[in-house]
């Protein structure tokens, strides 16, 4: 293990524990922040060629659940390592009858229905940040021609509910009746703190359920959603590799030109 000085990174991944193997000839790095520690020291190796970094969501032993995630500590870690595209897998359940479980999403929009989790790096003055888009359309465009048998598509609203319970029947009723697509835990404020921090962001959602409104569904459970990840980590795994492999230039997104001329309230680091 060591300090700063850290190893550089272009790529993260922020993800689940069992990513970890991806990583060719990783080295740990303990990241100070100013906003407390990220949820676990980050391992940066190589994959396809391009310096990567992998930070577990949840910590090396799923330590933190959903509401208890540092994820300011998280994205600026790996922004101090130079990080300026994040794919992050995710597990989601389905809400209705465009997704089963099994599928692979790249969602195009959120809704953020947490309530207690600190979600912006600005803490004074006037620095708010366009989002009406909250995804890198490059980002997930790689994701998506990356192909493979997971066969991920794009598309889909994926609202982000607070947990760490799953939600009741008649909750899932009414977010399906909005027309939402997909449900989880962690994808707020993840997405914005990528945004402040000028960062390229697409989740990657894996269907692990179909949740409690759901026709078809007859409540959720733990051990059926994490039971679903650990199957499908092998895919996700080869679908991360072959996206690494085709990610765009990230210069000139607007996923980091919206901060062009706005005066930034907060530090990105690395950016002078
Ligand atoms: N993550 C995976 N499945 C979920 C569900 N049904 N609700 C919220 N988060 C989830």
């Amino acid at each position: 293990m060591s300090s700063a000085p850290l190893a550089p990174a272009e790529v993260a991944v922020i993800g689940g524990t069992g990513f970890y193997a991806f990583l060719d000839d990783p080295s740990e790095h303990v990241v100070d922040t100013p906003y407390g520690a990220p949820s676990a020291p980050v391992s940066v190796g190589t994959v396809a060629g391009r310096s990567v970094a992998f930070l577990p969501r949840h910590g090396p032993h799923h330590d933190f659940p959903p509401h208890a995630i540092n994820y300011r500590a998280n994205l600026w870690a790996l922004r101090s390592l130079g990080v300026r595209q994040v794919l992050a897998p995710c597990a989601v359940g389905g809400l209705g009858a465009t997704v089963a479980p099994g599928d692979v999403v790249v969602p195009d929009q959120l809704v953020d229905r947490t309530h207690r989790r600190v979600g912006s790096y600005v803490e004074q003055g006037a620095c708010h940040l366009p989002f009406a888009d909250p995804y890198c359309a490059q980002l997930g465009a790689a994701v998506v021609a990356a192909g493979g048998p997971l066969a991920p598509r794009s598309g889909g609203t994926m609202v982000v509910i607070e947990g760490p319970r799953f939600s009741t029947r008649a909750e899932s009723q009414y977010y399906a009746a909005q027309g939402w697509d997909l449900i989880n835990m962690t994808g707020a404020p993840e997405a914005a703190l990528a945004r402040e921090m000028r960062q390229c962001y697409t989740p990657i959602a894996l269907v692990t359920d179909m949740d409690a409104g759901a026709e078809s569904g007859e409540g959720v459970g733990q051990e059926e959603v994490f039971a679903r990840f650990r199957a499908n980590l092998e895919g996700l795994t080869r679908l991360l590799e072959d996206t690494i492999a085709r990610l765009p230039d990230p210069e000139g997104c607007s996923c980091s030109t919206w901060a062009d001329g706005v005066e930034l309230t907060y530090e990105v680091p690395g950016l002078v």
